[in-house]
């Protein structure tokens, strides 16, 4: 059978439909209220609240099951880039169930849809199953699915396999898991059913969960490559256009290239924006491999980008919305990057006339972060001490994100500076007032928008924010406005002290991602008639009621770096 890309989402999205599953679009690879992560890497991610049960799947969504394709990306394949089967951006068909059908309809439908004549047609020859095996602590051989698929008509081959495999989860270091069972085809994972019945702590112990909930994850990508019987996933429709634009690379850069071209539309459509660190550090990183693989080949970067939005317009509009934004970041970035790369090369060529071979990870962590010299680069030219340059990396984040901590924690108070009870009042107002006015940005700039930083003092609050352009004076009015009326309707503030797993589940927004206390401390805003208004995790101080905030005024707008805007205000 030979089917397009655009053929096989709506077979997959039909057939569910058919069985009582609701369609979701996919959510932004950018997670919204989960710091445990830094991007989406599962079609479950959306979905963390309602398999806890802190979110009711039929209150938002009118239904218990599922159906959904997922934009996803993960770090964790970066390096195996260029063989037949792994990629960092990719698309995850996803159905899942919280509470309804488990192990028994999960196995069932996976295997109807992939062999029944009527949907894939796959040949039940090519292919196997697993199951797990019950080899981590407190847990139990999952003998229940391996009866189950002993039972499913023509499948041969069955085997145990240990947690490594077949005890999946969680997303980021906390989260719903529990043993699956896949579906291999010709010898590549393809279909993957996780029966989520524990909750992972940090410390890795399970809490088993109230409600059993099903999360079936299988790569769009690997699944076209199975049932158009092709050689690897560069060859499907998804990628053809993209491989002929880029036939005067070598055949392994080719690949990268392919690949990363498409996280870096993908990730700069969702607004993640280039950076030496976290996720915006992974969008630089991928970007100027693929600058370092066209360099000199006659490749445009431009023409990469359209290219991916022309295959993937039809399933995601907004890409289109976005061409402008996406390519005048991409080009900024990638003229950064030569200026860079000039000056930082001559300092690695000074080292390599001493002839040496190698360099240690701390002399690479130097050239990377004094002249921003990618990895990638130096490796190309030397060998580096990798493990070493790792450590130096993660240690740099540290720092730099505990300086955060320090400035953000106390916001203006945490700096052991003296400061008068008159100023501590001041800023503390000014610290509920950039709570409101957050709410006010999302309101009319949309979701979009994520606080970048803030910097509170006496006489002013400081808010930086991701959005690609300047605000209208109109947009600044109508914020302005927003937050007076909140204000002048009146609220009062409540806080929460909450575990953090349990603050993240009541969809408090959160910004420095990992590193939170156990327990953190939950401001919530709620208007005079019960509406909440804004949830943040937050160091605070807040005020408590809307009556002690003044008024509201903007007194400047501007860029702060690309695609990041800087508002200045005040109380009067
Ligand atoms: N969440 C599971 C996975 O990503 C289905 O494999």
């Amino acid at each position: 059978m030979t089917i397009t890309h655009l053929e096989l989402r709506k077979k997959f999205i039909q057939f569910f439909e058919e069985h009582q599953h609701k369609l979701v679009s996919s959510a932004s690879l950018l997670p919204k209220d989960d710091p445990s992560v830094l991007l989406t890497s599962a079609g479950m991610q959306q979905f963390k609240p309602y398999f806890v049960g802190a979110k009711d799947p039929m209150k938002d969504f009118g239904s218990i099951n599922l159906v959904n394709i997922q934009k996803c990306f993960r770090t964790a394949d970066i390096d195996t880039i260029g063989d037949d089967t792994h990629l960092t951006f990719f698309e995850m068909l996803g159905h899942f169930s919280f509470g309804g059908y488990f192990k028994k309809e999960a196995l069932e439908l996976g295997w109807e849809f992939l062999t029944s004549p009527s949907w894939l047609g796959i040949d039940k020859s090519r292919i196997y199953a697993s199951y797990y095996n019950g080899d981590r602590k407190g847990t139990m051989p999952d003998n229940e699915s391996k009866a189950i698929l002993e039972t499913l008509d023509g499948l041969v081959k069955i085997v145990p396999q240990g947690a490594k495999d077949n005890f999946w989860g969680p997303t980021g270091n906390e989260g719903p898991c529990g043993p699956n069972a896949e579906f291999y085809i010709d010898g590549v994972e393809a279909w993957n059913a996780v029966f989520n019945e524990f909750y992972c702590n940090q410390d890795g112990s399970l809490t088993p969960l109230s409600t059993k909930g099903v999360d079936m994850g299988s790569g769009f990508e690997r699944v076209l490559v199975a049932v158009n019987s092709l050689n690897n996933l560069f060859e499907t429709d998804i990628f053809t256009l993209l491989m002929d634009k880029l036939g005067s690379l070598p055949a392994h850069s080719q690949r990268i290239v392919a690949d990363h071209i498409r996280g870096v539309v993908f990730l700069l459509a969702d607004h993640v924006l280039p950076s030496n660190k976290e996720e915006g550090y992974i969008l630089r990183r991928i970007l100027r491999r693929v600058l370092l693989h066209i360099q000199g080949r006659g490749v445009l970067l431009e023409d990469l980008i359209d290219t991916v939005i022309d295959i993937f317009k039809s399933v995601y509009p907004d890409l289109v919305k976005e061409q402008k934004f996406i390519k005048q970041i991409a080009r900024e970035e990638a003229d950064k990057f030569s200026r860079t790369i000039d000056a930082g090369e001559k300092e690695l060529d000074k080292i390599l006339t001493t002839g040496v071979t190698s360099v240690s990870g701390t002399e690479a962590f130097k050239l990377f972060a004094s002249y921003g010299l990618p990895i990638d680069f130096i490796k190309e030219k030397v060998n580096v001490d990798e493990e070493e340059f790792e450590k130096e990396f993660s240690h740099h984040q540290e720092v730099s994100r505990a300086g955060v901590e320090n400035k953000f924690g106390g916001h203006g108070l945490a700096a052991g500076a003296v400061v008068s009870e008159e100023d501590k009042a001041k800023i503390t107002r000014l610290h509920t007032a950039t709570h409101l006015l957050h709410e006010a940005l999302r309101k009319f700039l949309g979701d979009q928008v994520h606080q970048g930083g803030s910097d509170i003092n006496p006489e002013r609050a400081r808010f930086d924010f991701s959005f690609p352009r300047k605000l209208t004076p109109e947009e600044i009015k109508q914020i302005e406005d927003e937050v007076n009326q909140l204000i002048q309707a009146g609220f009062v503030v409540d806080k929460q002290t909450l575990p953090f797993n349990q603050a993240v589940m009541t969809g408090a927004l959160a910004f420095f991602k990992e590193k939170y206390p156990d327990m953190v401390d939950v401001y919530t805003i709620t208007s005079n008639d019960g509406k909440v208004i804004s949830r943040e995790l937050c160091g605070g101080p807040h005020i408590k009621f809307s009556s002690e905030l003044g008024h509201f005024r903007i007194i400047k707008e501007e860029s702060s770096s690309s695609g990041v805007r800087r508002i200045k205000a005040v109380l009067e």
